[in-house]
């Protein structure tokens, strides 16, 4: 095994986003692409030497290929030790709980989220720091910094090693260490959650659908709720994890994850219904006969994490991102802690979490997490369900409508115009934020403009300041509508518009969703002249 350094020269576009480096698998196996971006992550990890390094991904195209690569540049950088998971596979949340876990420098989670994998699909390389978080601004700004600037990258020359066996095996001077991807994370769910109540749930002969998506949870899910809690074989569906999600799009919505959704809709629905994304980050909640919105689920979770031995001494506050509903607020008020309203993005969590200001967080987007790690954490948000659901002795759908009845319903749906030419949704988003100061009072179609105003972010720890986050539009009707573009999107621009109206009134909480925000959406495309500056008459996904 020799040391070997290699001239590379820069490649202008290796910019982190907000999750990381997210490209198309083309353009990560250009040569040297993935080396000079891993290298300028490990230069920006000055003190390293003799560290420990987590690595592990969704087990997309790429992955394997990509693991053994990193595992040499980290021989030739210095790391101690690396734990990767076997097969390569760790889900993000498992990562985060590694990292955290075992006190290591950081991580390397290889992953795309909910984008399509293949060979033509998408690739990502990202890095979460000691916390167990993704990297904040300043030090993705420094690797991208480092990567354009890039002249060589160091590595172990070695045969490629045996991802597939558990143990320790040596690159150099660095100790590999395989891991299973599912033990520190399960022992953690272990802790958090009352496993002794959801086998008994399962033992009365509860049943559930957990959908994989072809993706990373499979394991993950098939081993703690199959093999740990007692769920029947075949509850897990979608269980193995493959290179392109089965090509499919893994990304748990009603759209995305139909087959679920139709099977919850019909006569043979099971108690319950979940699903997760390609990395295992994103959660979607299904009762029988009723689609339960993150913004929900949030709210639900607030209400009844005590349940769960890991929040029975109460919550110490709750954060939302600010276009996902209000209903997690007025869980907070009725428990009297604080709640907090964050731009979109699960960094802005970080913060919160850290100086343990929340315990709880959720977003739109199908994100919901606690303090247990630094990342959202898809099944333990079906595990929190499931020890409500055995604690409560109810049925998924009771317990929501009953939620309804306590705080009253936040309606919400969210309309995407996707691939829009980005010039006009620039301009689209410029000419309302100029119309927001004239804009209340006015009357449009039955809704009162009581507020408008863009949302901006002062940090409550290090009191930074995030600006333009957001439109937002507060009608006197107790509505909502709040317009932004999208930060992850790869082709155009995509034009996000939230839509909520709120209902206390009892015998009004079972209304058609498409119904009661009819008016909203009407008010949401006049003001914004959505049809005239996008030539869009609908949406392209509602969720
Ligand atoms: C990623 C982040 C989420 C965020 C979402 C927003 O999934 O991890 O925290 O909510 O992107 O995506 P958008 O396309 O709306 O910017
Ligand atoms: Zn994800």
């Amino acid at each position: 095994m020799t040391l070997t350094t290699i001239e590379t020269t820069p490649f202008p576009d290796q910019k982190p986003g907000t999750s990381g480096l997210r490209k198309k698998v083309p353009v990560f196996r250009q040569r040297h692409y993935v080396e000079n971006f891993v290298q300028a992550i490990f230069d920006s990890i000055p003190d390293r030497e003799g560290k420990t390094l987590v690595l592990g991904g969704d087990g997309r195209f790429l992955n394997r290929e990509v693991v053994q690569t990193i595992l040499k540049l980290a021989a030739g950088n210095g790391f101690g030790r690396v734990l990767v998971g076997r097969g390569g596979l760790l889900s993000t949340p498992a990562a985060s709980c590694v990292i955290r876990k075992h006190r290591a420098i950081g991580g390397i989670i290889l992953s795309a989220s909910h984008n399509p994998g293949g060979p033509e699909g998408d690739f990502g390389i990202k890095f979460n720091a000691a916390n167990g978080g993704p990297a904040p601004e300043s030090l993705t700004d420094a690797i991208f910094a480092r990567a354009k600037a890039i002249t060589r990258f160091t590595l172990v020359e070695a045969p490629d090693l045996d991802l597939d066996t558990l143990g320790e095996t040596r690159l150099g001077a660095m100790a590999v260490e395989v891991i299973d991807p599912v033990a520190d994370y399960a022992e953690l769910m272990r802790e958090l959650i009352d496993f002794a109540a959801v086998s008994k749930l399962f033992a009365s002969g509860f049943r559930m659908r957990f959908d994989a998506m072809s993706a990373v949870t499979g394991p993950y899910a098939t081993a703690i709720l199959e093999g740990m809690l007692g769920a029947p074989q075949g509850t897990v569906v979608n269980a193995v994890p493959k290179e392109d999600f089965g090509g499919h799009h893994p990304d748990p919505n009603p759209v995305h994850c139909h087959d679920l959704y139709d099977l919850m809709q019909g006569p043979d629905a099971p108690d319950f219904g979940a699903a997760s994304d390609g990395d295992g980050d994103r959660n979607m909640i299904v009762a029988p006969g009723l689609f339960v919105t993150p913004s929900d689920s949030l709210a639900l979770l607030t209400a009844h994490a005590h349940r769960a031995p890991g929040y029975a001494g109460g919550l110490k506050g709750v954060a939302r991102s600010m276009p996902t509903s209000r209903a997690a607020d007025r869980v907070a008020a009725s428990l009297n802690i604080p709640a907090y309203e964050t731009p979109t993005g699960w960094k802005f969590f970080g913060n919160l979490l850290d100086a343990g200001l929340i315990t709880l967080c959720g977003e739109e987007s199908a994100g919901t997490g606690s303090n247990h790690v630094r990342e959202k954490d898809g099944l333990w948000a079906v595990l929190l369900w499931l020890n409500i659901l055995a604690a409560t002795g109810e049925r998924a759908d009771a317990l929501v409508r009953a939620h309804w009845q306590r705080f009253g319903r936040d309606y919400y749906a969210r309309h995407d115009y996707e691939e829009v030419d980005a010039d006009a949704a620039n301009g689209l988003m410029q000419a309302l934020r100029e119309k927001l100061p004239g804009l209340p009072g006015t009357r449009i179609g039955d809704l009162t403009v009581s507020a408008a105003d863009e949302f901006a972010y002062r940090d409550p720890v290090d009191g930074s300041l995030t600006e333009r986050q957001g439109l937002r539009i507060a009608f006197a009707e107790d509505a909502r509508v709040v317009f932004r573009l999208s930060g992850t999107g790869t082709a155009g621009a995509t034009l996000r518009v939230y839509l909520e109206r709120y209902e206390n009134d009892p015998a009004r909480l079972d209304r058609p969703v498409a119904e009661v925000l009819a008016p909203v959406v009407v008010a949401a495309q006049a003001i914004a002249e959505i049809a005239p500056r996008t030539g869009r008459a609908e949406p392209s996904v509602v969720t």
